[in-house]
């Protein structure tokens, strides 16, 4: 009986375990293939919905998210360097400030909900892809 119970207690320790590590990789970011993406009809749609009064139609800090060319040449005022190197998200300012915790200022947007993980991993594969106009 006590070793029943024992293993019953194991048992439930292990699916516990598998349940919370369930929960980890739903959070985790999306993996997307930089051929499914389009600037056109993936990303722009996400900065024209989401960054609207600050950088569409408008340069705040160095940054104007309005077009493909806006936001390619955008030349961030404290990151000092265009906020999208094609190839590189890891390197880009622009995936930076959307994710937790950015090195400088405040996590984009500072108004309104927080880009969702699927919006993030879009435009971090689109940069991978090298941040075509298509
Ligand atoms: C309500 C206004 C507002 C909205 C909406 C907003 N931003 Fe910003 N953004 C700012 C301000 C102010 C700064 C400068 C301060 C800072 O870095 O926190 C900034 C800075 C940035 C920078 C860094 C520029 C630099 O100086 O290096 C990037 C990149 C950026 N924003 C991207 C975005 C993106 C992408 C969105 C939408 C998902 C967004 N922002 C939404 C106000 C906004």
């Amino acid at each position: 009986m006590r070793y029943f119970f024992s293993t019953l207690i194991l048992f439930v320790l292990f699916f516990s375990v598998g349940c919370i590590s369930n929960v980890e990789d739903i959070s985790d970011t999306p993996d997307i293939d930089p051929n499914d993406i389009s600037y056109s009809a993936d990303i722009q749609p996400i900065f024209t919905s989401n960054c609207g009064s600050c950088h569409i139609n408008s340069s705040t800090s160095g940054v104007n998210l309005t077009s493909y060319s806006t936001t390619t040449n955008s030349v961030g005022s404290v990151a000092g360097g265009p906020i999208v190197v094609p190839g590189e998200p890891g390197n880009s300012p622009l995936v930076e400030k959307i994710k937790p915790d950015p090195s400088y200022g405040s996590r984009m947007p500072t108004t309104g909900q927080y880009l969702t993980p699927t919006e993030i991993a879009q435009i971090e594969a689109w940069i991978t892809g090298g941040a075509e106009d298509n």
